[in-house]
């Protein structure tokens, strides 16, 4: 990444740099790779996380036939972004990026191009004023289409579970029926990675959080699960 050098990490360039990525700097290689000392299977989740992502896309673009994608915290670009997939499938897609961190709505406007038969926008808000976003994603997405939502490594942020699942409620009872959901977060499935977000060790340097399991089951039984649903 060029610019100025910062004195302070970023959440998005720690994520970036975990992911393999270019736009990070040396603050955030320096907390990145302590966070790794501790959680030596990060790096390997973060690339994992983005596989998901892409098989996610590819899978609700292809055999579910989805259009248009609304993606909360999308964060800094990195390979293999949510409108590359989906337009690599389907070209005509509409993707709306969301996110609350001014750097990253700056890089995203800059390098997150639209193939020219879709529509790619990035919002700079905050998922935690679902109505904005969504009054906002409106102006892209058409709400009586189905809509992929997609929350992928963001609901950590948001502290309380109840809180995270009402977001989660709200922008589902947005979407027509046939729109889907897509969640890739920590879980409290390993001691390790619940002790690591509780103590802070998480990659992180805002707060996050662990989401228990239990929880988020115990929450969605309204919704039907596309196999596999609660992968690891
Ligand atoms: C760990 S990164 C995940 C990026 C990307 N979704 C991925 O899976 O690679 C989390 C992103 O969520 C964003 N974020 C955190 N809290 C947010 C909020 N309340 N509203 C919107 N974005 C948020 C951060 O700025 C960051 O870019």
């Amino acid at each position: 990444m060029t610019g100025d050098e910062p004195s302070v990490p970023h959440t998005a360039r720690i994520w970036n740099y975990l992911l393999g990525g270019t736009d990070n700097f040396a603050v955030d290689r320096v907390v990145g790779d302590r966070v790794l000392v501790g959680q030596p299977a990060l790096a390997e989740n973060a690339r994992l996380s983005r596989a998901y992502l892409t098989r996610v896309v590819r899978w609700l673009a292809g055999e579910a036939g989805i259009r248009q994608f609304l993606d909360l915290g999308a964060g800094l670009p990195t390979a293999d972004n949510t409108h590359e997939v989906a337009q690599s499938v389907a070209p005509e897609s509409r993707i709306v990026y969301v996110d609350n961190d001014p750097l990253v709505v700056s890089q995203g406007r800059a390098l997150l191009t639209s193939h020219p038969r879709g529509e790619t926008v990035y919002l700079d808000a905050s998922l935690e004023n679902m109505a904005h976003v969504l009054r906002e994603a409106g102006r892209t997405l058409d709400f009586e289409q189905p809509v992929a939502v997609l929350f992928m490594g963001v609901l950590g942020h948001i502290k309380d579970d109840a809180v995270a699942q009402n977001l989660t409620r709200t922008a589902m009872a947005a979407v027509p029926s046939g729109s889907y959901l897509a969640i890739c977060d920590s879980t409290d499935t390993t001691p390790e990675v619940a002790e690591a977000a509780a103590s802070g060790t998480s990659p992180q340097p805002s707060p996050t959080t662990c989401a228990a399991r239990t929880a988020w089951r115990a929450s969605s039984t309204a919704w039907n699960w596309s196999t596999p649903a609660w992968s690891r």
